[in-house]
């Protein structure tokens, strides 16, 4: 017997809608296996979202129709997998959608009173929002205008607040840390410096992780401008103690005191997309130093790939615990890893501020005391 649940003035559940929105992450398949087949044992029906919210938003734009039937059938054997089964889009954010004026220029309109009509047109009683802090920004509002709505927090940056830990993340630094590991050997070889450039928006954490672990010279994170002055005596100084090689590892999102980002577009409707730090970096590094230097963008490869056993396990706990909270009546909430548990924590709280390094946390003063260069004079 389905045990759809009926909680205080709404609809019983019996038909949730899945969405996947921004950039994808390693255990995005992991969430979606884990909320149909625990929607399925609760006897509800589950639907994907096609990239995002398009595809309700925009059905005439797929041939097959905009929402995916997700059984438990379709959802076997995809948990190791990367991607998205569904689809996911960083542009169109329903709150600030780009809109075509009569002039020429884009303009960002609010079209979440659409999306609220659309999801109650098809029959969507509740959704699953799997997303970065744009997409559970998006979440918190359709959960004011009244959709039941669960956010799991979703990015290889690690940058939402309120949870230890985002699913991705883990995936996301240990092939960065590979990565690295690779490049010390030709480094070496050919007595270089080399830079390495990882995302992370304007947060620093892969960059600081991977740099430690993979025991960096010198790591570069938004959280600390950086003084070219300094890096370059680092490697100076290690040079002039025999080293014949460093390793230089920035975060995107890194820039230099009183400078800016390093911005590569900016588009109506999606984030500012950033990138070419690394390449500024190594060719400071070059000048400064003399030395031959080589810059590596590891980019979107941070993203693919099959999610480690850390975020598989946390997306499959994240997933079923978002249909749990589901059917406990609660809304307006994303589910968030407080080891050792799962807890639910207030959407509007998880969004409200971006979750970057703090630069009295222990893997910066590890990093510090291990001799590591933050770009700074080190203190
Ligand atoms: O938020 C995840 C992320 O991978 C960031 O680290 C990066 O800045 C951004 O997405 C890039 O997104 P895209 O190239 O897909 O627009």
């Amino acid at each position: 017997m389905p045990k759809a649940v009926s909680s205080a003035g709404k609809r019983t559940i019996r038909r949730i809608a899945l969405s996947t929105g921004g950039g994808d992450a390693p255990g995005l398949n992991a969430v979606i296996r884990a909320v149909v087949l625990a929607a399925h044992n609760q006897g509800w029906e589950a639907v994907g979202i096609r990239d995002g919210y398009n595809g309700i938003f925009l059905p005439e734009q797929y041939s097959d129709g905009g929402l995916i039937p997700l059984t438990p059938e379709r959802v076997r054997g995809i948990t190791h997998l990367g991607g998205t089964i569904i689809g996911t889009t960083n542009a169109g954010n329903p709150l600030k959608f780009p809109v075509k004026q009569p002039d020429g220029t884009v303009a960002e309109v609010d079209r979440t009173d659409e999306l609220v009509r659309a999801l109650h047109a098809n029959g969507i009683d509740a959704v699953v929002a799997i997303g970065g802090d744009g997409s559970l920004t998006i979440a918190n509002a359709l959960a004011k205008k009244g959709i039941r709505i669960v956010g799991v927090p979703k990015t290889i940056d690690n940058d939402l607040s309120r949870t230890v830990v985002t699913f991705g993340f883990d995936t996301a630094v240990s092939f960065a840390t590979e990565c690295i590991d690779r490049l010390h050997s030709t480094a070496a070889s050919h007595r270089r410096v080399m830079v390495v450039e990882v995302m992370g928006r304007y947060a620093g954490w892969i960059a600081l992780n991977a740099g430690v672990s993979a025991t960096a010279d010198v790591i570069l994170i938004p959280e600390i401008p950086y003084d070219p002055a300094c890096i370059a005596e680092k490697i100076q100084e290690r040079y002039a103690r025999g080293r014949t090689f460093a390793m230089v590892v920035v975060a995107e999102g890194a820039r230099a005191k009183g400078g800016a980002y390093s911005v590569v577009e900016k588009k109506a409707g999606s984030a500012e997309r950033l990138g070419g730090v690394g390449e500024r970096v190594a060719a400071e590094i070059g000048k400064v130093t003399g030395r031959d230097t080589r810059h590596v963008v590891l980019g979107h490869l941070l993203r693919g790939g099959s999610p480690t056993t850390f975020d598989r396990l946390i997306s499959l706990r994240f997933g079923a615990a978002a249909v749990r909270a589901l059917a406990a009546g609660k809304t307006g909430v994303m589910v968030a890893l407080d080891p050792p548990k799962v807890r639910y924590v207030p959407l509007a709280e998880a969004t409200e501020r971006m979750k970057v390094v703090p630069l009295d946390c222990d893997t910066i003063l590890t990093a510090r005391e291990l001799g590591i260069c933050l770009g700074d004079s080190g203190k």
